[in-house]
């Protein structure tokens, strides 16, 4: 299976944990994709009854052409379950997401969902994160200051562009600054002093959220606990 193949069958698999009536967290990102078109086809097949809390303007868009019923983050009193991709996960279970710019709207209902799990394609899987770029959510004012003082720092960051050379805009009109740190040793502490800069609005640090990853192996969905 190659690595779309991967990415379908976890997305397919994940749906098996969402319940009648839950209140459900949408992620963003290729797998994900593949998870809402199944939700979408039992919620119009077999009758499942959810509602669906998105995390970008892809997601919502999707999920409202396959009739899931979508309500906002803040008309919601929880949320039982959040099915979201990640970039990079660690062997205890830290990850980094926002390589699709979906980072805050992510963590914000990552934060208020009763359990998180992260569906994934065996080549997220790293014993440390921080081979992939870690995303910091910056507003745009000031952020020529916020990449400096991450140079400064030893951070090596890179402004986030389009194909045709503009700066990246995410879901709330931000700039995403990537840092390419090839390792991260602490990353509560990095986490820690990234949220307390000036300008930063959210970091894709991951931390403490999850314990259940399903991984697309070629012998199948593994689920890691
Ligand atoms: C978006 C994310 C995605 O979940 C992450 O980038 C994984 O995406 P994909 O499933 O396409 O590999 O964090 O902000």
């Amino acid at each position: 299976m190659n690595q779309d193949e991967l990415k379908a069958l976890v997305g397919k698999k994940a749906v098996d944990w969402i319940k009648p009536d839950m209140i459900v967290g949408l992620g963003t990102g290729s797998t994900v994709k593949f998870m809402v078109d199944e939700l979408g086809r039992r919620v119009n097949e077999e009758g499942l009854n959810v509602i669906g809390v998105t995390t970008s303007i892809r997601t919502k868009k999707q999920a409202e052409s396959l009739g899931i019923t979508i309500k906002d983050v803040d008309d919601v009193d929880h949320i039982d379950l959040t099915i979201d991709g990640a970039d990079e996960i660690s062997d205890d279970f830290q990850g980094i997401k926002g390589g699709g710019a979906a980072l805050l709207f992510e963590k914000i209902v990552a934060t208020k969902s009763k359990k998180n799990i992260w569906i994934v394609d065996e080549s997220k899987l790293s014993k440390n994160i921080g081979s992939f770029p870690l995303p910091v959510e910056v507003i745009p004012y000031g952020s020529g200051t916020v990449l400096e003082n991450f140079k400064q720092k030893g951070l090596n960051p890179k402004f986030r562009i389009n194909e045709d050379g503009s700066l990246l805009k995410t879901d709330s009109g931000n700039y995403i600054i990537d840092l390419h740190l090839q390792e991260i040793k602490q990353p509560h502490e990095l986490a820690e002093y990234l949220i307390h800069q000036v300008g930063v609005v959210e970091h894709g640090l991951f931390l403490d959220l999850v314990n259940t990853v399903i991984v697309g192996t070629q012998n199948g969905p593994q689920v890691l606990e």
